[in-house]
């Protein structure tokens, strides 16, 4: 039977084209892919106009995107796909912690801290100590986990947004726990910031009266040899974006009460133990 083109099978049509070395999987994800995007275009009943202003839109994510900014990352941030990809594949069971969005701002091999150390390189914030635990699923501390940690400053950037402003690896460190699975260093209490907004996701989410804004928070990447890598943060309890925020990585479990510190050594005080799964 000759396959021409038609409305109503425009996507066997296509799919039936796929070569017959192709990979399993690929094929699979891009039959799929292929079905979905022409039952929504036949849903919708998109237009011309709108499919320009669609490609117009993808090509200038792509246009914007640097060694600094990443608009794709946001978008699918922005769309819940980063957290639904990361749910579908990070299902732990209680009382493991839970993952949420790693967002464009992580950089690999910050400096190794030793505990105690600070990670505010800048002086200005408002002064927190972060303390807690890293266990198993059983309650036994894990020795040996690299806790990668990194927040923003006291106005809403990381350092990587600010070269030359802030100093490099401003509000970042790595630390390695020891027997008895503790840590502790000192920080900033985070503020709410809005993502990057002055690009294609910036427009969509002020065409869909969205806001650009992020709960406080602090990043935190654990992993252990053994372990499932946990990457998370920790959310300040009260935020007024907590129930609103623009990429969806919000948990209840994450959520800490900073107090005033009880040691008298900083401000606040964040405490928060980290629980890990077997890889
Ligand atoms: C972040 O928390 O660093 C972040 C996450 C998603 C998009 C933008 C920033
Ligand atoms: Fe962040």
């Amino acid at each position: 039977m000759t396959d021409y083109f038609t409305e109503t099978g425009s996507a066997e049509t296509v799919n039936a084209r796929v070569g017959e070395g192709t990979d399993p999987r690929l094929a699979t994800v891009m039959a799929a892919l292929v079905r979905h995007l022409h039952a929504f275009i036949k849903e919708v009943q998109l237009t011309g106009d709108e499919w320009d202003v669609a490609i117009e839109f993808l090509t200038r994510t792509g246009q914007i995107c640097s060694n600094e900014r990443q608009e794709f990352i946001l978008l699918s941030d922005t769309l819940g796909v980063s957290m639904l990809v990361d749910a579908l594949n990070n299902r732990r069971p209680a009382p493991a912690t839970e993952n949420t969005v790693l967002g464009p701002f992580h950089v690999a091999d910050a400096p190794m801290r030793s505990m105690g150390d600070t990670i505010s390189q800048g002086g200005k914030g408002e002064p927190c100590l972060y303390r807690g635990r890293v266990f198993d699923l059983a309650g036994n501390p894990v020795a040996g986990a690299l806790i990668d940690v990194w927040s923003d400053n006291e106005d809403g950037f990381y350092d990587v947004q600010q070269p030359g402003l802030q100093p490099k690896w401003n509000n970042r460190g790595r630390f390695l726990t020891g027997a008895d699975g503790a840590y502790h260093f000192f920080g900033i209490r985070p503020v709410s910031y809005p993502i990057p907004h002055d690009g294609p996701v910036g427009m969509m989410l002020q065409a869909l009266g969205r806001h650009p804004w992020r709960p406080a928070h602090t990043h935190f990447m654990v992993s252990a040899p053994g372990y499932e890598r946990i990457v998370t943060h920790t959310f300040v309890a009260g935020d007024r974006y907590l129930e609103s925020d623009a990429v969806f990585g919000v948990k209840a479990s994450l959520i800490v009460d900073f107090v005033p510190d009880p040691t008298g050594q900083a401000q606040w005080c964040a405490d928060f133990d980290f629980v890990m799964v077997p890889a």
